[in-house]
């Protein structure tokens, strides 16, 4: 019996990059949001042994290196089972875009793998599972809106923002979140980085003003959550204020974008016109290249996503995924 899930994607709203560590990763804050576009992942377990990748995109890796493949193998492992799985994941959001895609596709892996096998992995154990695969794969064991803290794997279940409207742009290119790393590291070693906030001097006033507004709603919606919601457990606490409220009161900016934007300027346009269209905040999603920006309405965002393709860019409106409507509809398939 194939099993499908809904493997939703991932916005971030503001990412603060800290020092580099001895590991090679870097201190992260961000707080992380799901979003209604998915792809769809199907599993399946047999009789036998080895993990199998289906996928007819041909940006997608189908051997080892695959997230999905990388978490089945450890599944098995702690499960102690031997079977053969085959994943097949139908693409529909883009590869290296900045959502979270291929983090999301390993974590519905494991929730399906979890029924087929008939097992029931801690929530501890998948945290931990999750972890090991990618810094952005917890996320998508919490849902709705998560502080993300450490390297990123460290989530906590804030108290979730109400749906939004937003339109999300996927310019056709792909962005190795490795090499902004690298890029930041030597932005940040560099004398001239003072350099490079005076260029884009124009824009960084505008985004002050986006983050204000943002950090406002943030401030008063995204305290910890209460309480256990959707099978998940309550996280947060003490621990996730500070960081949190550290986060808002700097204002909610995405680091990325001071090396992403240089290189991909079109990126950075893409982002003026989400502006110019009215959105309340636009930003770059993780290392990109996907861009959005939240709107006050359903039908602003319409609107303003119509206009946009209009004029030839990728843009699709839809809405922030609250926890509990995330939980209820990534077992729902297609
Ligand atoms: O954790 P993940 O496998 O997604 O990370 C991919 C790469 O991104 C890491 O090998 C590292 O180079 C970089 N990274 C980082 N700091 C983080 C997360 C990722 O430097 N917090």
């Amino acid at each position: 019996m194939s099993i499908a899930l809904r493997s939703f994607a991932k916005i971030n709203l503001g990412l603060k990059i800290g020092a580099r560590r001895a590991d090679g990763f870097h201190e992260l804050r961000t707080i992380y949001h799901t979003i209604a576009p998915h792809d769809i992942v199907r599993v399946e377990v047999e009789v036998g042994e080895g993990i199998e990748i289906r996928c007819g995109d041909p940006r997608v890796p189908c051997d080892a290196t695959n997230t999905c493949w990388r978490i089945a193998e450890r599944v098995l492992k702690v499960a102690e089972r031997r079977n053969r799985v085959v994943i097949e994941i139908e693409k529909r959001l883009p590869v290296q875009g900045g959502m979270g895609a291929a983090s999301s596709n390993a974590v519905v892996t494991m929730l399906g793998l979890e029924r087929a096998l008939g097992v029931s992995l801690t929530q501890q154990d998948k945290l931990h599972i999750a972890a090991e695969v990618g810094s952005d794969l917890p996320l998508f064991l919490i849902g709705g809106t998560v502080l993300g803290v450490d390297r990123g794997q460290d989530v906590y279940a804030l108290r979730d923002l109400p749906e939004t409207a937003l339109v999300v742009v996927t310019p056709p290119v792909g962005v190795s979140t490795p090499q902004a790393f690298a890029q930041w590291d030597a932005l940040m070693a560099s004398e001239d980085a003072l350099t490079v906030n005076a260029h884009a001097g124009t824009i960084i006033e505008r985004d002050q003003a986006d983050s204000a507004w943002l950090s406002e709603r943030l401030l008063s919606w995204a305290v910890p959550a209460e309480g256990p919601a959707s099978g998940v457990p309550a996280a947060g606490g003490d621990r996730a204020e500070t960081p949190l409220l550290d986060l808002v009161r700097t204002g909610i900016e995405n680091d990325f974008e001071r090396v992403v934007f240089p290189e991909y300027p079109e990126l950075r346009e893409v982002k003026s016109v989400l502006q110019r269209e009215g959105a309340r905040y636009a930003s770059l999603s993780g290392s990109g290249s996907t861009v959005y920006g939240l709107f006050a309405s359903a039908e602003g965002a319409e609107a303003a996503a119509a206009r946009m393709r209009a004029a030839g860019h990728a843009a699709v409106a839809t809405r922030t995924l609250t926890r509990a409507e995330y939980w209820k509809s990534v077992a729902s398939g297609q």
